[in-house]
């Protein structure tokens, strides 16, 4: 089971590696209307006025470049198809990996029509050459290209469509100065309420046609880690352990059993998230750890202790950052019944 989880953690944070089950699962999940989006209320409320805006304008200007940050699973995906379903608008998905060489973003923007959407999920793994070409695409809705190589080299400038972009990434750090001042609308999606995920599982629960009792939604929600993507895997989880072991409805008993199984605790921490911090303690007690030395204990890579386990830790109050690197903190060390 530990081993399972770790693996889809890796899979998290590279979208475009996720298997296809899991990408099946979720998009049948994923809401399409503002008013399916739960939670996230100011960003809503910013976007609706934006979209409204621009449709009542009507007079061929576009939305603003959105450009949606923060943990893995909080919706920035679900996020821009919302957007793009709002507008009324095609859909272009595509990912800063994927995008190898200049000439396949000249491709991507002589393809698109007027108020496309074009998401761009992992913006901030974009090439240095090819986010150079975004700019002036962002920015005046050209695209300069250099034809011929030598001296017989020259540049051309096409028109292109007007077109929104909707980029998506974990780490704003990462993002180029430049990249950043060309998204007019620029927003941060936060863990959400605990009351929103209970929302969450029963919605999750209710589209894959179970019972779910309000007293197993409320524990099952405590172990979300206030994250739609994780509220919806366990659900799934404890649908399966409940079919199999119950009569398939889920009530309090059979989610509590079905957590056990899986070692989740109270705090929503896998057994992956123990040991990493157990890890840290035994090698460390409270001294601050690098980030590299953190990926040299688990066997990860720096970029998945950063992006995947940390926020929420750090969140919780779990661990903290100093200058000189991650502290587990008192709580943490309570909570793993540690002593000193
Ligand atoms: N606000 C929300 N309301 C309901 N479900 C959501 C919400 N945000 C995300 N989800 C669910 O969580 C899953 C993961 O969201 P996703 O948009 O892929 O996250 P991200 O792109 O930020 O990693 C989606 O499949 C969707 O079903
Ligand atoms: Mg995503």
């Amino acid at each position: 089971m530990a081993i399972e989880r770790s693996t889809e953690r890796v899979v998290d944070i590279n979208d475009h590696e996720e298997d296809a089950e899991e990408q099946v699962f979720e998009k049948s999940l994923r809401p399409t209307t503002f008013s399916e989006y739960i939670g996230q209320e100011r960003l809503k409320t910013n976007l609706k006025l934006s979209i409204e805006a621009v449709k009542k304008r009507n007079d061929g200007t576009t939305l603003d470049h959105v450009l949606l940050y923060g943990p893995p699973g909080l919706g920035k995906t679900t996020m821009a198809n919302v957007i793009a379903h709002e507008l009324n608008a095609n859909l272009k998905v595509t990912s800063g990996p994927a995008i190898e060489r200049a000439g396949d973003l000249a491709s991507i923007l002589t393809n698109l029509q007027d108020g496309d959407v074009l998401f761009i999920d992992e913006i901030h793994r974009l090439r240095r050459v090819v986010e150079e070409i975004l700019y002036s695409a962002m920015e005046d809705y050209k695209l300069d290209i250099v034809i011929g190589k030598g001296p017989a080299a020259r540049s051309v400038r096409l028109d292109l469509p007007h077109f929104t972009v909707i980029g998506a990434t974990t780490r704003t750090g990462a993002l180029a100065g430049p990249l950043r001042d060309r998204f007019g609308i620029i927003h941060r999606l936060e863990y959400y309420k605990l009351e929103e995920i209970q929302q969450i599982v029963s919605r999750t629960a209710n589209l894959l046609g179970k019972d779910i009792s309000p007293d197993a939604t409320e524990l099952l929600a405590t172990r979300c880690r206030l994250t739609p993507r994780i509220a919806n895997r366990l659900v799934k989880r404890v649908r399966d352990y409940a079919d199999v072991n119950g009569d398939g409805v889920i009530d309090k008993k059979i989610t509590q059993e079905a957590l056990d199984l899986m070692e989740i605790d109270e705090f929503g921490l896998d057994p992956a998230d123990r040991n990493m911090l157990e890890l840290m303690l035994d090698n460390y007690g409270d001294r601050p750890v690098g980030l590299t030395t953190i990926a040299a204990l688990t066997g990860d890579e720096p970029t998945t202790i950063e992006e995947y386990y940390e926020p929420y830790l750090l969140q919780l109050g779990l661990l903290e950052r100093t200058p000189k690197g991650r502290v587990v903190t008192v709580k943490a060390r309570e909570h793993l019944k540690k002593k000193k």
